[in-house]
């Protein structure tokens, strides 16, 4: 009997140091995400969490690899995207894009994965420090890690009874692709973007990894929004 970690977006960033840190611990890892993820040992279901129709795939890999009676599975809802827009002029099209990767995905994932989720088992979900605040240029971002931390908490209400616990850890600046991506490559942004945490450097992927893994095993913190921010500087 094994135990399995099913990581959404371990292509890169946080998924992937996921990936690699179950793994390192003994659990099997499925990665669901468009592109493999890199860590070898890791089995990889190629999906387009954003394109309805990813989910027979999904239900036809977890019965053929989880089997009848799995160990622990903590399911982690990490993938997500990251667009520049205003909320006085998104457009439904896009506002329907980042909601079906962000928010719908997970919520259908619940669905699929549940019937797999023996005593021990977990729903990790990744927010965001955005999860409870808001910046400017980023509103569907902001809306739907505000959304996961009330699905994180319908979660808990709705697992009562199951010994299967549920957390939302929410990140600060970490040294990822999708940071990168969004700050580009300037050394003064990275540096100014370093300074907004405590300890004026950028978080890593296996920090927040680190953190994930340890929610998996602590069914205390069931209900909880865990901050992984290294102590971020409120502006
Ligand atoms: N980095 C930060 O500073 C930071 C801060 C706060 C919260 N977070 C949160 O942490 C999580 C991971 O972020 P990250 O920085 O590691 O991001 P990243 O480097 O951009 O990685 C995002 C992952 O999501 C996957 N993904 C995106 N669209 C997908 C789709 N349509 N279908 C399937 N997979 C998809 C990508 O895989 P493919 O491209 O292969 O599909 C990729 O593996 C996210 O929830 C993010 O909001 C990050």
């Amino acid at each position: 009997m094994s135990d399995w970690a099913i990581v959404t977006g371990a292509s890169r960033g946080i998924g992937r140091e996921a990936a690699a840190r179950f793994l390192k611990e003994g659990w099997r890892v499925l990665s669901l995400s468009r592109q493999d993820c890199p860590v070898a040992g890791v089995l990889p279901v190629r999906v387009d969490l954003g394109e309805p129709g990813w989910e027979p795939l999904v239900e036809r890999t977890l019965r053929e690899t989880l089997g009848a009676a799995p160990g622990r599975v903590c399911l982690i809802h990490n993938a997500a995207l990251y667009a520049h827009d205003d909320a006085l002029s998104l457009s439904a099209e896009h506002l329907r894009r980042v909601l079906e990767v962000n928010i719908v995905a997970p919520a259908q994932l619940n669905r699929l994965v549940r019937g797999y989720l023996s005593p021990g088992s977990s729903i990790l979900y990744v927010g965001s420090t955005l999860s409870e605040k808001a910046v400017r240029g980023a509103a569907s971002y902001v809306t739907s890690k505000h959304a996961i931390a009330g699905l994180m908490r319908a979660t808990c209400q709705d697992l009562a009874g199951t010994q299967v616990h549920t957390v939302c850890v929410c990140p600060g600046f970490t040294d990822t692709e999708m940071l990168r991506e969004h700050i580009g490559d300037n050394t003064e942004v990275r540096t100014s973007v370093a300074g907004r945490t405590t300890f004026g450097r950028l978080i890593t992927p296996e920090e927040i990894a680190g953190v994930l893994f340890q929610c998996a095993l602590t069914p205390v913190l069931h209900g909880s929004l865990v901050h992984a921010n290294l102590g971020q500087i409120e502006t």
